[in-house]
């Protein structure tokens, strides 16, 4: 946690969340709650319900709930952080500065004044290519011929640069260059240092900007094709390094793509492709900016809610060999990749942009659907180096796509894979079975056997009733909290869930230090929205008890629930099953259970 409980809690309590849903979702008062039509799914009947007095929402529907900083993270798609300055200046809260170093502090007030300089550019560039002006005008006939509308060049904010050495530098010119400099935006002359030019010149200009909708950096395109080989005139030229621009930690189009709302985003090569892919009704694209996918990357993509991506990367070799090193990167993240090649489909087409240019959006949507898991893309790649003439090609081949398979975790897509794998190769299904359940180290008749008994029995709706309503309790009561604790009876082993023995160890803690934290402040505890969801449950239609007794009834009848399920699932166990003093012991807990008193 970066800021204090309390400045979190403070941010919460200034942000009604009837207010600040409403803003979103219209309510209608209903039985002490505010009723509507939940934004996170679609429906006809409402199932979205807020509640002012516990200050918590809550879809009956989906399940998606929470607090206000947790709607706001979901509906903006916002981290945890983000959510919380977006609060924050709701109500003009100002967030405590961090404890900094002194370099830290430097770094960041370099970065706040890029920042705010390349703000300025793009509403100087933006300008200019509006302007009156022959150049403006020649800009705005090359986008029209480009097939660029004018609604996309606001959207996306582009500019042009004037053909000048100083068109910027003089247009801020209370600004000092080497700060322009700094952002990117100036170069320094090699042999008169105290002379600095504008980098871009006479280009088209595509502000880059980040989630948070800074305008980090730029990429600028000659108009028309570079021409002239001695000059070396680059086609593109973008913002360098700086202290605010890293090219490898952004993607183009993010700020925008985000607010789709789709857990899959497309992802493209070039500033002109994104424009397009919206353009046609793909909002939902980002483009990588002429660098390879990286962790960063994956890290950006996870933040805005995209748990898959259609790679749309060129189909020459370097895009080949850059979705191959996509792969690994993107899968360990967690997302799921399929890859489109455009030029398999249209040999005239080089890029999306070229693609929508002479087809349009419809046939680009159907590509899309049925674009092929990164499997398929890997497997097409190693039929081409072996030959399927010959027994060794045909036996080369199946091995590799075996391998492939042994790392899918759906059963569903191998069925299909292998299927297909058994007609171009002759090879039965049934021995790529077999290969694959090789390759995953598993040996070939016991497997299904092994992986039905070591799964743990899934957890009945009653025993999670238990678990909730025992949180609640202990959450709301510290009388019931220590003595929990103290008969030792449920711990973090039997309440097991990871958010679950979190919250029970919270509640001990809180209890022995006399701690009293709301419900609404426990869910932004937890920064993970995933969590808030599980916490949201426990609280929302929890009933209230009153007297001790009813609190001690309850615990007793919950904590006996949990551990008869704990212990029953412990029976369950290779090692446990055949070891008859573990049994009896397991048998003996669950009968002789302690009286918890309070
Ligand atoms: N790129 C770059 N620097 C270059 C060339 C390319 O940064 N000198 C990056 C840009 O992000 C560019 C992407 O690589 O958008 C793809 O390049 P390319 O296919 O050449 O350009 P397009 O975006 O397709 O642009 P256009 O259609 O205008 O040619
Ligand atoms: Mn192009």
């Amino acid at each position: 946690m970066r800021y204090p409980e309390e400045t979190i809690q403070e941010v919460i309590a200034l942000n009604d969340i009837v207010d600040v849903v409403s803003g979103y979702v219209q309510l209608n008062p209903r039985s002490g709650n505010h009723l509507g039509l939940c934004p996170f799914h679609s429906e006809k009947t409402p199932s979205f319900s807020v509640s002012q007095s516990k200050q918590m929402f809550y879809c009956f529907g989906c399940s998606t709930g929470g607090n206000v900083l947790t709607f706001i993270m979901k509906i903006e798609n916002l981290d945890f952080m983000e959510a919380l300055k977006t609060l924050a200046d709701r109500v003009r809260y100002r967030l405590p500065e961090k404890e900094e170093s002194a370099s830290a502090k430097e770094q960041r007030a370099s970065r706040e004044r890029s920042a705010e300089i390349n703000k300025r550019a793009a509403r100087f560039y933006h300008d200019y290519l509006y302007s009156d002006t022959p150049d403006g005008e020649n800009a705005r006939k090359y986008l029209e011929e480009r097939g660029v509308h004018p609604k996309l060049v606001m959207r996306f904010g582009l500019g042009l640069s004037p053909n000048l050495w100083d068109g910027l530098i003089k247009h801020l010119s209370d600004t000092s260059p080497e700060h322009i400099a700094a952002a990117g935006l100036a170069t320094q002359n090699r042999k008169d240092a105290t002379r600095y030019y504008d980098r871009f010149r006479s280009r088209l200009m595509f502000p880059i900007i980040d989630p948070r909708n800074r305008v980090v950096g730029f990429g600028g395109r000659i108009m028309g094709e570079p021409q002239d080989p001695d000059r070396q005139e680059a086609k593109y030229v973008n913002t360098p390094e700086t202290s605010l621009f890293h090219k490898s930690d952004n993607l183009y189009g993010l700020n925008l793509a985000r607010k789709a709302r789709k857990t899959e985003l497309i992802i493209v090569e070039g500033y002109m492709d994104v424009l397009a892919m919206h353009q046609w009704g793909f909002t939902n694209t980002v483009g990588v900016l002429g660098t390879a996918l990286n962790d960063s990357h994956a890290r950006l993509l996870k933040n805005a809610g995209c748990t898959s991506v259609v790679l749309m990367l060129d189909g020459d070799e370097a895009g080949i060999r850059a979705t191959l090193r996509a792969i690994p990167t993107l899968t360990k993240g967690g997302i799921k990749i399929k890859t489109l090649n455009i030029s398999e489909h249209d040999q005239q087409a080089k890029d999306p942009d070229e693609y929508l240019q002479r087809h349009g959006a419809t046939p680009l949507a159907e590509l899309i659907r049925n674009a092929k898991s990164h499997i398929a893309f890997q497997m097409g790649l190693s039929k081409e180096k072996y030959d399927m003439n010959t027994t060794d090609g045909r036996v080369g081949f199946t091995e590799e796509a075996a391998k492939l398979l042994s790392t899918l975790p759906s059963a569903i897509e191998t069925e299909a894979y292998v299927a297909e794998i058994s007609k171009i190769s002759d090879i039965s299904e049934g021995a790529i079975h077999t290969e694959i359940n090789k390759q995953k180290g598993i040996a070939p008749t016991v497997m299904p056997n092994i992986r039905r008994r070591t799964r743990a029995a899934p957890q009945s709706r009653g025993v999670k009733k238990a678990k909730e309503t025992l949180l609640h309790l202990v959450l709301s009561h510290h009388s019931a909290a220590v003595a929990l604790e103290e008969s030792g009876y449920i711990g973090p082993q039997e309440i097991d869930d990871g958010i679950y023995s979190e919250l029970l160890a919270l509640a001990f803690a809180n209890a022995a230090a006399g701690k009293q934290v709301r419900p609404v402040d426990i869910i932004s505890s937890f920064e993970s929205g995933d969590f808030h969801q599980a916490i949201t449950e426990i609280f929302i239609d929890a009933p209230e008890y009153n007297t001790d007794a009813a609190i001690e009834k309850a615990l007793n009848e919950t904590a006996f629930i949990i551990k008869r399920a704990w212990a029953l699932n412990e029976m369950q166990k290779e090692d446990v099953k055949n070891n008859q003093e573990t049994l009896q012991t397991l048998g003996f807990m669950v009968r002789n259970m302690p009286s918890i008193s309070i």
